[in-house]
């Protein structure tokens, strides 16, 4: 998975209203694999605990506010090093 940039949708999560965190989990791992992880949640603060999480345990992970449900991430062009915009 190295320099791979993956996006994971539905990666957020909260400490405060655990599930079982699947999302947050794929990205733990893919990162741990290496590659690169954008963790798209409907909510950022969600996102950007699991960014964090990738962070600390010395991956690479951007936050990014985005629907799932849709095809496209509502017109934001995500940059990320060494990969293409995901738009
Ligand atoms: N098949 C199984 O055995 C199994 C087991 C557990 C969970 N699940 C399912 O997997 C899914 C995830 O469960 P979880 O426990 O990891 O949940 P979770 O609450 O830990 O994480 C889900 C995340 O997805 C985000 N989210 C929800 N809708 C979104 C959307 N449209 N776009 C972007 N982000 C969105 C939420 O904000 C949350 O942060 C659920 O649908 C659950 O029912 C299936």
């Amino acid at each position: 998975m190295t320099d791979k940039v993956v996006l994971v949708t539905g990666g957020g999560f909260s400490p405060d209203q655990a599930g079982s965190g699947l999302g947050q989990s794929m990205c733990v791992e893919l990162a741990s694999e290496g590659a690169k992880v954008v963790v798209a949640d409907l909510s950022l603060e969600r996102a950007e605990a699991t960014a964090t999480q990738v962070r600390e345990a010395g991956g690479d992970a951007l936050a990014v506010a985005a629907d799932g449900r849709h095809r496209r991430v509502h017109g934001h062009t995500i940059p990320v090093d060494g990969g293409s915009p995901i738009r």
